[in-house]
């Protein structure tokens, strides 16, 4: 079974999908750590950001791997986050982690986090939520994550990336169509994970 979490930077993805996956017993599967990897790749190789992708054997789990190497602390710089963005627009870098996703989720029991998990790599999915929250509140956690960051430029930062993360051609930021939409403002994780964990009971009953 496959639980999506999509939603935008600053959402309270990764916390909420590492709850539901301890909760449940499932994987979590970090789709952003994949962009983020390439990114690094990329940053230190050069070169098409596509072929980067196709070469690179990346492994994510409580570590993330990249060719065997350990880059669970490299991949979350602001630099790297800005050029995960960057690679991210890339139809070719897409494709690739796309289809390396696909294979990951296609045995066992997965909460997979992303931007379009639930529209485009798992569009069968038993469950999809699209976690928003309101652009003050992901700006403060995003501050707090970064150790007590400047509010100001945080949230810069974060239209920034929400501007680039919606740009080219994609629309990783649209939900699916037939994803449940939690605003996490004003939620605490714990409620956040048992509306989730309720979908899932009731995914489990229809199914
Ligand atoms: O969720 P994150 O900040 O770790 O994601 C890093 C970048 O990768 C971010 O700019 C959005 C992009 N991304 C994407 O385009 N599709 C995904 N499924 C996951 C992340």
């Amino acid at each position: 079974m496959v639980i999506a979490i999509d939603g935008p930077a600053g959402a309270g993805k990764s916390t909420v999908a590492r709850a539901v996956a301890e909760q449940l017993g499932f994987t979590y599967l970090d789709t952003g750590a994949m962009y983020r990897a390439v990114a690094l790749a990329h940053a230190e190789r050069g070169g098409e950001p596509a072929a980067v992708a196709d070469q690179v054997q990346i492994s994510v789990g409580e570590r993330v791997l990249l060719d065997g190497r350990d880059v669970t602390a490299e991949i979350r710089t602001a630099e790297i986050s800005k050029r995960a963005s960057q690679v991210a627009a890339d139809r070719g870098v897409r494709t690739a982690l796309i289809a390396k996703q696909r294979a990951i989720l296609q045995q066992g029991d997965w909460v997979a986090e992303g931007r379009d998990v639930g529209s485009v790599v798992a569009p069968d999915a038993a469950v999809k939520v699209f976690l928003t929250a309101t652009e003050e509140e992901r700006a403060k956690r995003r501050a707090r994550d970064l150790g007590g960051a400047d509010h100001a430029s945080v949230m810069a930062d974060l239209k920034r990336r929400d501007e680039n993360d919606a740009s080219a051609d994609r629309t990783v930021l649209e939900p699916a169509p037939d994803a449940t939409p939690v605003d996490t403002s004003g939620l605490t994780i714990d409620e956040v994970v048992g509306q989730i964990a309720t979908l899932v009971t009731e995914a489990r009953e229809i199914g």
